[in-house]
């Protein structure tokens, strides 16, 4: 019973001692391990005398579970590393120190930035709109009537049991600046816009457009080319690719007739492949050219929306996709990369 007693007293200290769950399970082998002491003297008293093995008995099992317990508890406090730091009052200062991880901004949110701060040296200020809209802003003032087949070109979401949608496209917005402010104006529009569409590696039901509105006495098709081959050059020409060959390349860039409701004439600009620098690869179906947007001169239609008179006034107007923009110039393959969540993806940026 005398040992008993000091074996208690001594794991105890010893069990205080420890400073790692290896020392720890040092001391739980020495008491309650296969030849531990206290197992040696649980397999001993079927020796004793009756009287005296019960109460032996009694005593070392309740010392069994007493240093069980207490080993449990200290590995408990050990495992939380500032409980024991407090505990011992010893604080490791040779560890390494945590890094904080920072975040950083989204891919898609640093080229909008990039966008904006070229346009913005160019003398655009940079506008928003709402976006949810309504059928007139989306639509109908920027002369897309109701039953005109052209509405078919955007595949809208229309919010349930009202006459709201999600704004297919930043166009809008140039509505919506014109009604309040008065030209001579020069904006850009970067937002979200979204489509009931499928979903493949080049559509995504919610992505970003960039809109462009240049409207003054005297505003010509030849000035919205100078300015759009000005951004082009200076947005790739930063890119690590065109920096690592030197410096940055000449960006080409060629103007095609289309046809958009709201610009009269409508036309669809090209950029000389970033890949191949024009020669034809697979990234530009060997062509040498990739769309990059659409543009043209504002409908007559698009003024007397907004109450201006088209016989005073010349402008130009653009749209063209933010996830393009990314895509092309950190060559990413699947738009679906940027709204993952994936932080291997995140990362790289
Ligand atoms: N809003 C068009 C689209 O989503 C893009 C666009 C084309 C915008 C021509 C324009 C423009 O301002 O003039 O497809």
């Amino acid at each position: 019973m005398a040992s008993l007693k000091s074996l208690k007293k001594q794991a105890q200290e010893e069990i205080t001692k420890t400073r790692d769950l290896k020392e720890l399970d040092t001391i739980f082998k020495k008491y309650l391990g296969k030849r531990g002491k206290i197992t040696q003297i649980l397999s001993k008293i079927k020796n004793l005398r009756k009287e005296k093995r019960v109460k032996v008995g009694k005593e070392a099992n309740l010392l069994k579970n007493f240093i069980k317990q207490k080993i449990e508890t200290r590995a408990k406090k050990m495992r939380d590393i500032s409980a024991s730091a407090e505990e011992t009052g010893v604080i490791d200062i040779t560890i390494p120190g945590k890094r904080p991880l920072f975040g950083h901004l989204h891919p898609l949110t640093q080229v909008q930035k990039k966008v904006e701060e070229i346009f913005q040296s160019l003398g655009f200020s940079v506008v928003e709109g709402p976006e949810i809209e309504t059928e007139w802003y989306n639509f109908d003032a920027l002369n897309i009537p109701k039953d005109h087949p052209a509405r078919d070109a955007w595949n809208t979401l229309w919010l349930k049991d009202s006459e709201l949608l999600l704004r297919t496209q930043t166009s809008p917005v140039q509505i919506r600046y014109m009604e309040k402010n008065n030209p001579p104006l020069r904006i850009i529009a970067p937002g979200r816009t979204f489509r009931h569409e499928a979903t493949d590696a080049s559509h995504e039901v919610n992505f970003y457009q960039v809109e462009g509105l240049m409207i003054d006495k005297k505003v010509s098709a030849a000035n919205f080319r100078a300015i759009i081959q000005e951004f082009f050059q200076r947005f790739f020409s930063e890119s690590a690719e065109a920096s690592r060959e030197g410096g940055g390349k000449q960006i080409k860039i060629r103007i095609r007739p289309s046809y958009f409701p709201f610009t009269e004439p409508s036309f669809e600009v090209d950029m000389s492949c970033l890949n191949c620098q024009g020669k034809g690869c697979s990234a530009c179906s060997q062509t040498g050219w990739m769309e990059m947007m659409g543009a043209g001169m504002v409908h007559p239609n698009v003024y007397k929306a907004v109450g201006l008179n088209p016989k005073n006034w010349q402008g130009f107007a653009f749209g063209m996709g933010l996830d393009r923009l990314a895509m092309m110039k950190y060559k990413i393959n699947d738009i679906r990369l940027f709204y993952s969540g994936d932080l291997r993806f995140l990362q790289q940026f």
